[in-house]
């Protein structure tokens, strides 16, 4: 219960690594608000936590619309009274493209989820941090990307950086606020998303190079990634921030 009575908003909770977060993280104590744009998937996650006995609910956001991010934290407060931990987690991968290929509207719609999604989910939840006076956790979702980009990963990769950057001056702003800023860098993770990342090409090739490039031998699955997020948002890490926390098999190293 390393997160007891705690609340959690998740972003892009309807799958993944956000869906293995916020199981584990409503089997540590924590009340959980799943967040997704796809309604259906947040409400399956919500029904799995509930039919483990324990609480959430589910909410529709498009982490790139200011609206929706308010009304997010609204639900959150209507519903549990407070905020503690927000985890911007909601991303959209990238094929492997040439530059000469990426087109401005793919570019502008990796960077409004990637990019503005967190941004806004960080503007939003500052005042209610404050108002609240007792501190707050912010953990970003970035990638390993982002210090080891694969060729053709480009505007994903960079969109990633910006994350990382973003969450590096947030955690000098609102340290004074007892606010802990920090990130995490998953590598390669069995998701849906993976099938972005490969593409059109030959899926078990795929796998196969992505796991030969990681030295621990494997992908990462949900599991890797909320149990570094149980840390990052428990006490156990109350002088940890602007971090950003490699999981990722020794990829980065
Ligand atoms: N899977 C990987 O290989 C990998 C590696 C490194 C980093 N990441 C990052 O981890 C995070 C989670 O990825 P995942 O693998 O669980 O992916 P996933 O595709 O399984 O889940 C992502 C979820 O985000 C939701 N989402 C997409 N756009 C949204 C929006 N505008 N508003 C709200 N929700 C939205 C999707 O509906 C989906 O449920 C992302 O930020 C991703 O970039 C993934």
């Amino acid at each position: 219960m390393r997160l007891k009575d705690k609340v959690a908003v998740i972003t892009g909770a309807g799958s993944g690594l956000g869906r293995g977060t916020a199981r584990i993280f409503a089997k540590e104590g924590a009340k959980v608000v799943v967040a997704d744009l796809n309604f259906d998937s947040a409400k399956e996650t919500c029904n799995q936590i509930n039919m483990e006995g324990n609480e959430a609910i589910a909410v529709r956001v498009d982490v790139s619309n200011p609206d929706d991010v308010q009304e997010m934290f609204n639900r959150a407060l209507e519903h549990f009274g407070k905020v503690d931990i927000l985890f911007n987690n909601a991303g959209v991968p990238m094929s492997s493209l040439q530059i000469e290929e990426v087109s401005d509207e793919l570019f502008d719609r990796i960077m409004n989820v990637n990019v503005k999604g967190v941004f806004l989910g960080c503007k939003y939840v500052a005042p209610i941090f404050k108002k609240q006076g007792s501190g707050g956790v912010i953990i970003n979702t970035a990638s390993i990307a982002a210090l080891r980009p694969r060729p053709g990963q480009n505007v994903y990769a960079a969109s990633k950086s910006a994350v990382i950057t973003l969450t590096k001056s947030l955690a000098v702003e609102m340290a004074h606020e007892k606010v802990r800023v920090v990130a995490i860098n998953p590598v390669a993770a069995d998701t849906p998303m993976l099938q972005g990342f490969i593409g059109d090409r030959d899926e078990q090739e795929a796998r196969k190079t992505y796991t030969a490039s990681i030295p621990l031998g494997r992908m990462a699955q949900p599991e890797d990634i909320a149990y570094a997020a149980v840390y990052l948002a428990s006490e156990e890490a109350s002088l940890v921030t602007g971090t950003v926390l490699d999981v990722d098999g020794g990829r980065g190293v």
